[in-house]
């Protein structure tokens, strides 16, 4: 069986959502197998968003990153790297289809940053990087 890391954002926590987004995840019928609420710091963070270095959102996605604690989630199932990424919808949450969670709890606030809830891991590789980002 496969797994992914999922984090439901500051946003999605700040916002009272944590509770509705593992509902979703549930309901789906994938299953936690570990769960924490983390408070990282820069160094985890410019781990897990290496990537990103250097685009303009880069900063203030940090900056947004440590503005609150996040819920970390190690997630299993079958194929649940693409199914959590569908759940979550796109990453504009302006434009992500109404039933995502992105789609149905997010906006456009006018910040420097997509706040969009919830991070998952977008491929095999990228979620054992990130499982021992945030787990180990
Ligand atoms: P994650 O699941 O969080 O990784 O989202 P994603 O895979 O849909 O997006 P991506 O990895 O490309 O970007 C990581 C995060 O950076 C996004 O979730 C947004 O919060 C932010 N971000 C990405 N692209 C943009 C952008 O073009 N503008 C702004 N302002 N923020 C962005
Ligand atoms: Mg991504």
């Amino acid at each position: 069986t496969e797994e992914t890391l999922v984090l439901v954002k500051p946003d999605g926590v700040a916002r009272g959502l944590t509770g509705a987004i593992l509902a979703r995840i549930e309901a789906k019928g994938y299953s936690l197998v570990d769960l924490r609420l983390v408070e990282p710091d820069r160094d985890t963070l410019e781990q897990h968003y290496a990537e990103h270095e250097g685009k303009p959102f880069y900063e203030p996605l940090l900056e947004f990153m440590m503005s609150g604690p996040s819920v970390a989630i190690r997630l299993a199932g079958n194929r649940v790297i693409e199914g959590f990424r569908s759940l979550a919808g796109t990453t504009d949450p302006t434009t992500a289809a109404p039933g995502t969670i992105r789609g149905d709890f997010g906006r456009d606030w006018g910040l420097k940053v997509q706040q969009n809830l919830v991070h998952g891991s977008d491929s095999p590789e990228s979620a054992a990087r990130e499982l021992a980002i945030w787990f180990d």
